[in-house]
């Protein structure tokens, strides 16, 4: 099985952006954590960054038919986006969420995510290992799909 791990904005930024809240990897080192840990799990993945709401959300619609499962931290679109939303319940795919802080400590404008409404699960407050958690979740899930 195939997943999609997605990132949306400012995601690039890893490394320097708010180290305090984010940690100290890049997404480069998310992404080389991720691809080990589907190693081990089976699966491939296919790990995508955009600054862009429109170009996530083509994306989403075209894993419908490419990809078995998506996992997705979609940044500061989680709390504004209809469309990411609209386009993953659309997609009919399992969705588990991450994010790498905990949202629910923060400002009060980030406890709310529509993509939570989509998903099969939400991780997040655990940094980097909340992507290795929410892979070993999607493949279970397409475990049981199968
Ligand atoms: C984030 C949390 C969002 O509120 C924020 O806008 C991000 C990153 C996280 O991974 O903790 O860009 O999704």
């Amino acid at each position: 099985p195939t997943v999609l791990i997605l990132n949306g904005p400012n995601l690039n930024m890893l490394g320097v952006r708010q180290p305090e809240i984010y940690g100290r990897d890049t997404l480069a080192d998310i992404e080389q954590a991720c691809a080990d840990e589907a190693e081990q799990l089976e699966l491939e993945v296919d790990f995508r960054q955009s600054n862009h709401e429109g170009e996530l959300v083509t994306w989403i619609q075209e894993a419908r038919t490419a990809h078995d499962g998506i996992v997705v931290n979609a940044g500061a679109y989680s709390h504004t986006s209809v469309a990411i939303l609209d386009a993953l319940q659309a997609a009919e795919l399992p969705v588990i969420e991450v994010h790498l802080s905990n949202i629910f400590r923060r400002e009060p404008f980030r406890h709310h995510s529509y993509v939570s409404q989509a998903a099969t699960g939400v991780v997040c407050g655990l940094g980097v290992h909340g992507y290795l958690l929410a892979l070993q979740a999607m493949a279970r899930l397409l475990e049981t799909d199968r």
